[in-house]
């Protein structure tokens, strides 16, 4: 997904009711789940005794949600603006008691209590935000919601084609995350090089503005970014902090 005039409509629900009315088959955007999975399971263990409550944002049409559930994930609840894909996708999944699709706007989640969700997955979803009309307020009140629908510690997990440079000081403005940058080849699996030009569980150091990042990866790289985005209520402005020991 590039910015330009055709993508302006990847913002606007009609444009996804419309294109989910004429695709049938399951699409995902970027990734499959399967190559991110060590991330996922990294930054959003799973637990013998506890259930993690997942919230899928934009699901669209695509098998990630059923990954997640294939992979141990036992309360997996999905959300999308288009009326027509969440009747598709509910019909799908109608015999899987550990996945839920229900029909909602990331930007007003007031169906969910504050910090109910121990993760948020996005892929693809802030990016449409960012193409249509009203892009920084629309993305602004989707990350708003993200963080309040988020339990304390909770995991905003971003997976996008923005750059640091474009993605950082939007995040960094909307709430106070804590960010950690990981990097995946675009490339499917099969054509992905062996070894990877950066090991995908391994951090990309950040610094300031996230020219450290480009610095390290070259201009452009072949790569999807995921910023995992943790949220700290401790870091809330006025929140008086402990002093850490190192
Ligand atoms: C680029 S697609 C990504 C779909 C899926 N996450 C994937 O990875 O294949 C963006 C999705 O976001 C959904 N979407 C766009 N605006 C939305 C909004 N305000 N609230 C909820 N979903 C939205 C679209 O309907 C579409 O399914």
């Amino acid at each position: 997904m590039t910015m330009g005039t055709t993508t302006q409509a990847y913002g606007e629900s009609r444009y996804w009711d419309n294109r989910y009315a004429n695709e049938s088959e399951s699409f995902d955007w970027y990734q499959k789940y399967q190559s991110l999975a060590p991330l996922i399971n990294l930054y959003i263990p799973r637990h013998p005794n506890q259930h993690n409550r997942i919230l899928v944002v934009g699901c669209g049409n695509s098998a990630f949600s059923e990954g997640m559930a294939d992979d141990g994930y036992e309360d997996v609840v999905s959300i999308d603006i288009s009326s027509v894909v969440i009747q598709t996708m509910q019909s799908k999944y109608s015999n899987r008691q550990h996945l839920k699709y229900l029909q909602m706007d990331v930007r007003d989640m007031s169906a969910f209590e504050t910090a109910s969700f121990d993760a948020v997955v996005d892929k693809g979803t802030l990016d449409s935000l960012l193409c249509g009309s009203n892009s920084r307020q629309n993305a602004t009140e989707m990350l708003e919601e993200v963080w309040r629908v988020l339990k304390d510690k909770g995991v905003y997990f971003l997976v996008t084609y923005g750059a640091p440079l474009y993605r950082l000081r939007l995040l960094r403005e909307s709430c106070s995350w804590m960010i950690k940058l990981h990097v995946i080849e675009k490339l499917s699996c099969e054509d992905k090089p062996e070894p990877p030009m950066w090991d995908l569980t391994n951090p990309v150091p950040l610094h300031g503005d996230g020219s450290s990042a480009e610095e390290l990866l070259g201009n452009n790289p072949d790569v999807h970014y995921i910023y995992i985005c943790t949220k700290d209520n401790s870091l809330k402005p006025g929140v008086k902090r402990e002093p850490s020991v190192d």
